[in-house]
């Protein structure tokens, strides 16, 4: 079966353009994260994919399945948990996956073992008898993705599912986005946490202003912005400006001194450039601590591909 392919999609609400051309591709059996700021565009993909909405232009499939021509095939292959929880509030954890089951065409006998199991493996046993209404965040968001594979299906589009829980329920629900992935489920996880796209993803899409401005593995990421940070740290904090004189003297980027940390910085530096810093230093006979290269980290790739001033403009 065919993963998921994504061609110049577009969507607008009124005069907000939410998608202006924005692609994707998703392998069979691997985890995308779908990676923007607030109002990106992720939602409105994924509602595109799970056949909620209509773009206004380009063309979407999942498993080979057109999501406008046969949304009902898709329908039938996919499972999404939502950013607004869709439960209901007034039945128990065990009638919400029941129903589901139901509504997906289960017997009774199935529909009642397959919430049993489910509960289970979202550690909801304790409270199956009880109304979603008394659950935690964490408990509704389990039970969401609880929802979302009843069906067994083979796509699992997850938004933003771990926004406000706290870090041991983000742990919680990474292991089992885990083990879904091993089982070979193909799943799109939209999230803001580079974090969660590092951890979790296979390939990260980065999307801002409802198109896709990077995309790659997060090792790739960080390599394409293809600069490297200098950094150096005098042994006597009082150097600290001297140190980024003559720093700036053998590089051509903006030297930035962080004095809260002791901690001079050059962005975009190459290895050359670390060369001859420390030459400089050395023949400038100031005594350094630390003197290093690094990647950006992805935060920091992240920020510069999705920074305003260059959005208008994407990486290579
Ligand atoms: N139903 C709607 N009506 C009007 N505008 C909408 C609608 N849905 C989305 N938009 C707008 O489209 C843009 C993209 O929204 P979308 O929800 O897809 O972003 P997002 O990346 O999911 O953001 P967030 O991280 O906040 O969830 C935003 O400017 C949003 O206000
Ligand atoms: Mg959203």
């Amino acid at each position: 079966m065919a993963g998921i392919v994504v061609e110049g999609l577009f969507k607008k609400f009124g005069t907000t353009e939410a998608l202006s051309g924005f692609d994707m591709e998703v392998a069979e059996g691997s985890v995308v994260g779908l990676l923007g700021p607030n109002g990106a565009g992720k939602t409105t993909a994924v509602r595109i994919l799970a056949t909620l909405a209509r773009p206004d232009a380009g063309r979407a499939t999942v498993g080979g399945h057109d999501v406008t021509v046969s949304p009902a095939r898709v329908r039938e292959i996919i499972g999404m948990a939502g950013q607004y929880a869709s439960l209901d509030e007034l039945l128990s954890g065990w009638e919400n996956l029941y129903m589901i089951g139901r509504l997906r065409g289960l017997s009774r006998s199935l529909a009642r073992s397959r919430a049993e199991e489910l509960l289970g493996v979202m550690a909801l046993l304790d409270v199956a008898q009880s109304t979603v209404k008394s659950y935690s965040g964490g408990m509704r968001r389990r039970l969401d993705l609880a929802a979302s594979l009843v069906g067994d299906p083979p796509f699992i589009y997850l938004d933003e599912p771990t926004t406000g829980l706290d870090p041991a329920s983000r742990l919680e629900l990474w292991q089992i986005v885990s083990s879904l992935a091993k089982q070979g489920s193909t799943i799109v996880l939209t999230t803001q946490y580079l974090e969660e796209a590092d951890r979790l993803a296979d390939r990260i899409v980065v999307i801002n202003k409802g198109r896709a401005v990077a995309n790659g593995t997060a090792t790739e990421l960080k390599h394409r912005l293809g600069r490297q940070v200098i950094e150096a740290r005098p042994a006597q904090q009082g150097d600290l400006e001297a140190l980024g004189a003559t720093l700036s003297r053998v590089t051509d980027n903006p030297v930035q001194l962080d004095t809260q940390q002791g901690l001079a910085m050059v962005r975009g530096a190459s290895q050359a450039d670390l060369a001859r810093a420390a030459t400089a230093l050395a023949a400038a006979e100031i005594e350094v601590a630390e003197l290093s290269l690094r990647l950006p980290s992805l935060d920091e790739a992240f920020l510069a591909i999705t920074a305003p001033k260059e959005a208008s403009e994407p990486p290579r």
